[in-house]
């Protein structure tokens, strides 16, 4: 099976920071430290309410890292805006909702599909990799393809908020549909990537799907850093990743 690249989002890194107001802990240091622990990429959500990742941390990353940043930020003009000035390797296209504590759910392409094939075809003009972040769900799937996107990312909160309850046979069902959907956009031709809540516990099932090219992490491996180190805890993740791909 191919190698699933691991994306560590360091959007909480940017919380621990926005607590007190100070310069530290530095989100670029933290992406300089997951690329040397094995990090593939780092992901950064630029959220309109500016709650962890700032844009002078957007700055930041696209000229200090070497490794290639998914910028992921709502479908609004200013972050479209944003995105065509600093051109990241991906941009990941996610529902954003203000009063919420992280991002809930997918994003329903079905119903904004006019709307959004505009917005993401400048971003592909300027040699971004435009990615969405949808349900396990094949109508979201299929108007992802349409709209041009070349990768969708599957939302596996779902599976994950299952696993924490205890709801062990509505979690497999739901892994199960994530490997159904994960066929169908592979099918598509389209390039699949997973993530949202996973944690060692939960990772393996999802890093062995075989259509599966990138997981994206982040709360957890920022939260196990505090215990063992950044460093470690990507180690972590990377074996389990790469155990369950046999
Ligand atoms: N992928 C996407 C599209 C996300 O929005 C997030 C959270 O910002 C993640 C992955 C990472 O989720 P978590 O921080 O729960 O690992």
């Amino acid at each position: 099976m191919n190698r699933l690249r691991l994306g560590v989002n360091i959007d909480h890194v940017a919380t621990v920071r926005n607590a007190r107001g100070t310069a530290w802990p530095d989100p670029l240091r933290a992406a300089l430290l997951a690329e040397a622990a094995g990090a593939d990429g780092i992901t950064a959500h630029l959220r309109e309410d500016r709650r962890h990742i700032s844009d002078a941390d957007i700055e930041r990353l696209m000229a200090g890292l070497s490794l290639p940043l998914n910028f992921e930020m709502a479908a609004t003009e200013e972050m479209q805006r944003i995105a065509l000035r600093h051109r990241p390797h991906a941009v990941c296209i996610v529902p954003e909702k203000r009063e919420e504590r992280t991002t809930e759910g997918g994003l329903d392409v079905a119903r904004d599909e006019n709307r959004l094939a505009h917005f993401i075809a400048p971003l592909r003009e300027a040699g971004c990799r435009v990615s969405i972040f949808i349900a396990a769900d094949a109508a979201q799937i299929e108007a992802a393809h349409r709209i041009g996107a070349e990768v969708v990312e599957l939302h596996t909160g779902a599976y994950c908020d299952l696993h924490a309850e205890g709801r062990l046979a509505e979690r497999d069902a739901e892994l199960d549909r994530l490997r159904q959907m994960a066929g169908l956009a592979d099918a598509l031709g389209l390039e699949v990537h997973a993530g949202h809540g996973l944690t060692y516990e939960t990772v393996a099932p999802v890093a062995a799907l075989p259509e599966l090219r990138e997981l994206n992490i982040g709360h957890f491996l920022i939260g196990e850093a505090i215990f063992v180190g950044l460093a470690p805890a990507i180690g972590e993740m990377r074996v389990r990743m790469d155990a369950a791909r046999g």
